[in-house]
């Protein structure tokens, strides 16, 4: 196991992605027998800071510490002082003294790297306006559960080119999978993740394609994933909806992919927008599945980062 301090984009868990995939389904399968007093973060205080919303990041963060046996403490951006009368970096420190990791949704991506700059324990990235791992490494968990060996995987995104694209990008590269996006004119992924993408498919064999056509994106897919089209932050963009004119995820799109694809959205869903209820409604979405792996994907990420023995001894046992 790589010595990793903090999990800002997906691409910083290297080579132990796959194995913090396989963590988190064991323990999912594990924990309602046996493992339920495997308690790795046992007297450790998690602290998470939220400058955004949240419904699934907060309750699953929370939840997670609760069951891995850590308090959780939800830090809302207008209670603390941080961003007012006090600097992100005297903030790191500070909260270094008393928590034993931080998980942080922020505005610019650089925010969370300033926070990580200045802590002494984990800082995992609970969304910045360009990377979402722990959606990442949810979203491969759901994929790696359909099918172990990732066998004729082929991931669709069709939508705007944002932070959850470019976290499922570096994460079908780092798993070998091939990825294909759709995006408008304008809204692609930012180069330099694609070319960090890129450089790790070359070493996994995964194909990865860029395309301004949905349907040639859907053709045999065995996933299509979408997001909204105006992310948080973007809200003042509301123009730049009419660029998706033929992006949403529809029945008549969806009828280019496998039978069996599986229809994958980070949540929350705009509904009549990026997808229609009958596509998100339909036997193909996995979206709940989703939304229930974060929990546990996250409770690997927090046992790999705050308790790396514990994570050892859980993986030597099984
Ligand atoms: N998918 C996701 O991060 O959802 P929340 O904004 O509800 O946390
Ligand atoms: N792209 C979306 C994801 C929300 C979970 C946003 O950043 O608002």
């Amino acid at each position: 196991m790589d010595d990793l301090q903090h999990l800002l984009a997906i691409d910083d868990l290297g080579s132990d992605f796959r194995t913090v995939i396989d963590w988190a389904i064991r323990f999912k399968k594990e924990y309602t027998n046996d493992f339920s007093d495997f308690k790795p973060l046992d007297e450790m205080s998690i602290g998470c800071i939220y400058e955004k919303p949240s419904t699934r990041t907060r309750v699953s963060f929370e939840v997670g510490i609760h069951k891995l046996g850590g308090q959780p403490l939800t830090l809302l951006k207008n209670d603390i002082q941080m961003g007012k009368s006090e600097t992100i970096s005297d903030t790191g420190a500070v909260l270094s003294r008393f928590l034993d990791g931080i998980t942080y949704r922020c505005f610019g991506h650089e925010m969370v790297a300033e926070l990580a700059e200045s802590s002494s324990v984990p800082v995992i990235n609970a969304l910045s306006a360009k990377h979402h791992p722990c959606q990442a490494a949810a979203d491969l968990m759901t994929i790696v559960e359909r099918n172990p060996s990732l066998e004729g995987e082929k991931v669709a995104w069709v939508g705007d080119g944002n932070n959850v694209l470019h976290d499922l990008i570096l994460a079908c590269a780092m798993l070998g999978i091939d990825c294909i996006w759709a995006v408008p004119s304008g809204y692609e992924p930012d180069a330099d993740v694609v070319a960090r993408a890129r450089k790790i498919a070359a070493e996994t064999g995964a194909s990865m394609t860029k395309t301004h056509d949905p349907k040639k994106a859907c053709k045999n897919a065995s996933i299509i994933y979408t997001d909204v089209f105006i992310s948080m932050g973007e809200e003042h963009l509301e123009d730049k909806i009419s660029a998706f004119n033929g992006f949403q995820v529809n029945e008549d799109l969806v009828t280019n992919a496998r039978d069996d694809y599986g229809f994958m959205h980070c949540l929350p869903a705009h509904r009549g927008d990026e997808v229609t209820d009958g596509v998100i409604d339909s036997e193909n979405s996995i979206v709940f599945d989703q939304a229930e792996n974060r929990m546990w994907a996250q409770m690997a990420i927090l046992t790999y980062l705050c308790n790396p023995a514990a994570f050892q001894a859980f993986l030597d046992l099984y």
